[in-house]
């Protein structure tokens, strides 16, 4: 893969979406090809499957059909964008990938995380590991005032609890994954920004080094 793959992780109301489009502009201004894209949805497919995961109606969905309608929206993200991106040597941005299943479905969900692994593991070589996730870590409890007025989705409507399971989950693997990178998105927005400067820094240098 000549591309790199970096990935944006954290609860609702972490900033994700503004902190990517900030990093895709930083990139493309060092001259870098920059794909940004998002889980779930994204492809055709993907976003029906999105529909289904979203809609606040479907109370009923089953936290592993949840857990497998997540991957399959990602393998098609995958082979379909995310693959022969990285393969042209675009570097691609993607707003959660695996590590959104391990901490709502493994930790959010309590279905384990090695469960989740498992199924990573059943990827097999379609499996694109990052070159860089940034975590933005904020407490719960501060969610209800970032989120957006318009009405909840499935997720977005669930208790605190669920989002501090996420959050210690999110925060257990940043511990054992050095490719995951936790930055305090309680920080003014220019600090997050400088902190993920430094971390893109690493890989572009790097690879105007190769
Ligand atoms: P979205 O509206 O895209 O939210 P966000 O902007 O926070 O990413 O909704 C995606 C929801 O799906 C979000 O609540 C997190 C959840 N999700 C999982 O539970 N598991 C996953 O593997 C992924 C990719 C997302």
């Amino acid at each position: 893969m000549k591309g790199r793959f970096i990935t944006f992780e954290g609860v609702e109301g972490s900033g994700k979406s503004t902190n990517i489009a900030w990093a895709a502009d930083y990139l493309r201004s060092a001259g870098i090809e920059v794909l940004q894209t998002h889980e779930p949805g994204r492809t055709k497919i993907g976003e029906e499957l999105r529909t289904v995961l979203l809609r606040t109606r479907d109370e009923r969905l089953m936290p592993m059909t949840e857990l497998f309608l997540m991957f399959a929206s990602r393998m098609q993200l995958l082979e379909e964008v995310i693959i022969p991106a990285l393969i042209r040597g675009t570097w691609v941005l993607c707003d959660r990938y695996v590590d959104s299943s391990i901490a709502y479905q493994g930790g959010g969900r309590a279905l384990g995380v090695e469960r989740v692994k498992t199924l990573i593991r059943a990827m097999g070589d379609r499996y694109a590991e990052p070159d860089l996730t940034v975590l933005l870590d904020i407490p719960p409890i501060v969610i209800p005032d970032r989120l957006a007025d318009r009405p909840l989705d499935r997720f977005e409507s669930e208790e605190t609890s669920f989002f501090e399971r996420i959050r210690q989950t999110y925060l257990e693997l940043a511990a054992e994954e050095p490719r995951i990178e936790v930055i305090d998105a309680t920080l003014p927005l220019k600090s997050i920004q400088e902190q993920i400067a430094v971390l893109l820094d690493v890989l572009v240098n790097e690879s105007s080094n190769e």
